[in-house]
This record gives C-alpha cells, structure tokens and sequence, in this order.
C-alpha cells in the first residue's frame, strides 16, 4: 500500500489573495462544497483576522463542511490566533496554520527581529493553538530564501511545541525542483524529531516551476501538497490541484504516494472557481483547458480514433469532461431541477428560494433549448450575486444598433430605493450600455478587463461576462450570465460596482509587516 498524499486546498485563501478574485461568504461555501465533494483532505477557507468578512468566510465554511478539516491561517500573533481559533469552533475537523517569516530579507527588513526573536514567536503560536486544536501547522514563510540550518532549528523547536504538519513554503516562486527537493530530503533527515510532523510544501508559480517544484518535494517525503484551483493565487499562482493530482494518478510508476481525490469532479469544480472568481482558464491549460482533451492534428485523429493511448495520457471522462450533456430543458419540473442541483451540490435554503430559481431557470429554457450543467452553475452565480449585493441592480435595456447608424443603449437601474434612467451612444451595443450605467451611477471606476465567454456551444449560449473595476486601488470582478451577451454585460458591471460598495478592509496576510 503506498502512502497518502494530503491534499490541502488553499483556493479559498490563497486562490483568492489574486487581484480581484475576492469571494463572497456563500460562494466560498458552494466552492468548499466542491473541493468536500472532490475528496480535497484540508480546505484553507481563509485568514480570519484580516477582515470581518473573511472571520464570516472561514465560519460558514467551517459550519457546512463535515468531511474536509478546515483550516484558517493566522499570523504568529494571539489575535490572529485567537480569531482563527474562534472562526473554526464550529468546525468538525478544523486546523489552525500559523506562519512567520524566516529568510533573512524578511526578518531583518519586514520584520525587523532577530531569528531568536522569530523562533520565540512561532513557538508561542504553536503552543497558543493547541488550545484551540491539536491539528497544527507551521509554516517559515520564504523558507526557498531561508538557510537550512535556521530552518532546521526553528522546524524542531515548532515540532515540540506541537506543530504536527510544517509547511515549507516558496513564497516567491525562486526555487529549483532538484534544489528544493533536496532541501525536504534534508530538512528531514536533520530535524531529529522530524518523524513527529508530516511535510508539507506550499509553491508559487513566478518562474513556472510551482507544479515541478512540489513533484520534486513529494518524491523527497513531502506527504502534504498545498495547491489550488486552476493554479489561482497570488501573483502568478499556487502549484494547480489539478495537476498535481493527476501526475501522481496517472504516474503511479513514479510516485510512491496515491490521493484521495474523486478525479471525476475536477472539471466541474475548476469551472465553478472560474465562474465565480471570473478568471478564465486558458484554453491550453492541463486537465481543464478546453483543448486540453481535443486533438487538431489529422495524424493525431487518426491514432486516437485506432487507439486512444496511441495521443492520450489520461481518460477525459477520469477529470469529469463528460459532464458536457444536455441535463434539463423545458419541460423539466421543478422535482428533476432540484434534484439535479443537489447532485450539482446547490442546495436552497427554503422553497421560496427554490421557487425564485426555478422560475429563472424556467425563463432561460424558454430563450435556450438544452440547458446544461454549466448554464444551472452560472444561474446560481447570478443570482447569488444579485442577493448579496442588492444596492445597484439592471431594471431594463434597450441596445441598438444599425448598419451606418452609431449604437445607442436606454439604460434604467435601481439604486437602492431609486430608479435612473440614461441613454449613451457607443462603438458598439455593450460599449453603448456600460456608458449609460456610468452616466447613472458615476463611479469613476476604471475598466480592466471585458471578457465573454460561452458557458457551452452554440448560438443560443448563455454569454459569461466578466468586468474587472479598479477604483481606489481595490480591485473587483462581477460576473453575469445571459443568453443576450448586451445584458450579461450590463449585470456583471452592475454585480462589480455593487461588490465596490460593499464595505471591506482587508489587510494581505504577507503584506503586513508587524509579524
Ligand atoms: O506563500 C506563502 O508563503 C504563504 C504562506 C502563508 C504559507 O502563502
Ligand atoms: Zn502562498
């Protein structure tokens, strides 16, 4: 039997330290509901001392999750901790995850402490923790800069204090999959209560190596990988889960380790974390990008039509991409609707709720034919969205557009108790309609981002509109969904403005100098 490899999934924390990819606590819910139904071993639902918000996250999730542990991270302070201890109290199975730098850039010109002073602090947290539960872990930020020999002091004097997983993270993304895999041999063999805590390693994907950086570490010991959703996260990401998992599965050759994970679910839950966060998957990506199965070449054609092994390393059904079938449509009823989003793992929380969904989904199966998975998912997105942030919402639009005449849009919205009504002409229908809600709300935001996509193929698909705003230095994404591409521009602007209402002081957990 070979050992197990724990998947701790940090979309929900580090996945959403992404500029713009901040989640709401009922969509942390329905994707930590995805990462239970994927197996996922420790969900990261956040940090909890760096907003209200995020507290109210890392609780939800912690009350609906059973079968995951949930973990909150929390700085090598007793407030972190003691919030991070409070938010998990609910939990079933829950974690604490403490951290403190240990390179010598950071603790001498962030942190400015002596390593002493540093190691000090990490035990105390340790030892703070325990209080709340005795499922610990410790993590020397920027340990790809640290120096082994302080690593291996400040590791075993965490272990005594109680730390049961240490965390080795490449907070920058600098290390070298051959260099960094030597470092967990190592560590592991100097650390003389080293065998008391399982090794974790935690990579970020600056030069591209997060992936090939936590391989080498696992073929070195590592027993715990910390990943993410589509590779989200800080700057340019976290190790892929999906990735991960799926080398180890498919090179069992290799690997001296197995996960857990129902490999079925992975599609549907990285189009879920797409979905709701609005970043994209780019079509190439491994396992999950639309061409990742798709073969253009006729040589390439032939040989899988002969023989699938001949072109493919890994059954497209083994990641969920048959998920992609008509499911509903409409003359479905409500029963087959609701039972098909519990298998989605969409619950209502009352029969009003389901009623109000059923008649959206009733709506857009009479523009759209086939509804499928993916269009039920961007129905609750919307909706979800338009529930929590109700100040702003879309009452109607008129776009038109001619042949040799310049496009012009109507646009009424309510904000709060007022409905405001503007006309705009523009280069295009949604150019035209995204200035008239400007001209009515005058936000002065900046526009960073327009994307469309298609939920699923065909003309009568649903449009998925993402619209990123930056104003004041926060960044925000709002998504909207419809079969009319005009509209779904015009509800993801409004679902962006209305999350720039919405009060957050959110601090970055490494950007905070005091620890
Ligand atoms: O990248 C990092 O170092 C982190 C730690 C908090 C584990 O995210
Ligand atoms: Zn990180």
């Amino acid at each position: 039997m070979s050992d197990k490899l724990i998947i701790f999934d940090t979309t929900l924390r580090d996945g959403e330290q992404s500029p713009g990819a901040s989640m709401t606590r009922d969509e942390k819910v329905r994707i930590a509901k995805a990462l239970e139904r994927m197996r996922v071993d420790v969900i990261e639902a956040g940090f909890p001392a760096a907003s209200p918000g995020d507290f109210e996250g890392v609780q939800a999730v912690a009350r609906s999750i059973k079968e995951s542990v949930v973990c909150g991270l929390a700085r090598a302070l007793d407030r972190d901790i003691d919030q991070a201890g409070e938010a998990l109290k609910d939990a079933e199975r829950s974690r604490i995850h403490t951290f403190i730098a240990t390179s010598p850039i950071h603790m001498q010109l962030k942190l400015r402490m002596s390593p002493d002073q540093v190691i000090e602090h990490a035990v105390k947290a340790v030892q703070r923790a325990r209080r709340y539960t005795d499922n610990v872990e410790f993590s020397p930020e920027d340990a790809g800069r640290s120096e082994e020999d302080f690593l291996c002091k400040i590791l075993e004097a965490v272990i005594d204090a109680g730390a049961t997983t240490l965390n080795i993270p490449d907070t920058v993304g600098y290390s070298m999959p051959d260099i960094f895999g030597r470092t967990i041999r190592r560590l592991r063999e100097r650390i003389p209560n080293s065998d008391k805590a399982i090794f974790s390693v935690h990579c970020h994907n600056d030069l591209g190596l997060a992936v090939a950086n936590s391989l080498s570490a696992v073929m070195n010991g590592a027993r715990q990988v910390e990943c993410t959703i589509n590779g989200l996260g800080e700057r340019a990401g976290n190790a892929a889960l999906e990735e991960i998992v799926m080398a180890v599965k498919t090179r069992k050759d290799v690997f001296p380790c197995h996960t857990d994970i129902d490999t079925r679910e992975i599609v549907a839950c990285s189009k879920l974390v797409s979905n709701i966060t609005g970043f994209p998957v780019q079509p190439n990506k491994a396992i999950v990008g639309a061409n990742a199965f798709a073969h253009e070449s006729g040589i390439h054609q032939d040989g899988v039509l002969k023989h699938r092994e001949t072109y493919e390393i890994m059954c497209a059904e083994d990641v969920g991409w048959s998920a992609n079938r008509m499911v509903l449509g409409k003359h479905s009823g409500r029963n087959a609707f609701r039972t098909r989003m519990a298998e989605l793992g969409i619950e209502f929380s009352s029969e009003a709720e389901l009623n109000e969904a059923f008649s959206r989904f009733k709506d857009l199966a009479d523009k759209k034919h086939e509804i499928f998975d993916e269009d039920l998912q961007a129905l609750i997105t919307d909706a979800g969205d338009m529930a929590d942030d109700e100040g702003v919402r879309l009452v109607s639009l008129k776009a038109s557009s001619e042949t040799g005449e310049q496009p012009s849009a109507k646009v009424t919205v309510r904000v709060d108790q007022d409905e405001l009504t503007a006309t705009a002409t523009g280069g295009g229908v949604v150019d035209a309609s995204l200035k008239a809600i400007e001209a009515v709300l005058k936000t002065d935001a900046q526009l960073l981002l327009y994307s469309v996509n298609n939920i699923t193929t065909g003309t009568d698909a649903q449009g998925e509109v993402t619209v990123r705003l930056e104003k004041g230095g926060r960044i925000v994404n709002g998504q909207g969904a419809d079969t009319d591409i005009v509209i779904a521009s015009a509800k993801a602007y409004l679902n962006a403005v209305n999350k720039l209402r919405a009060p957050q002081a959110r601090m970055h957990p490494q950007a905070i100098s005091e620890v």
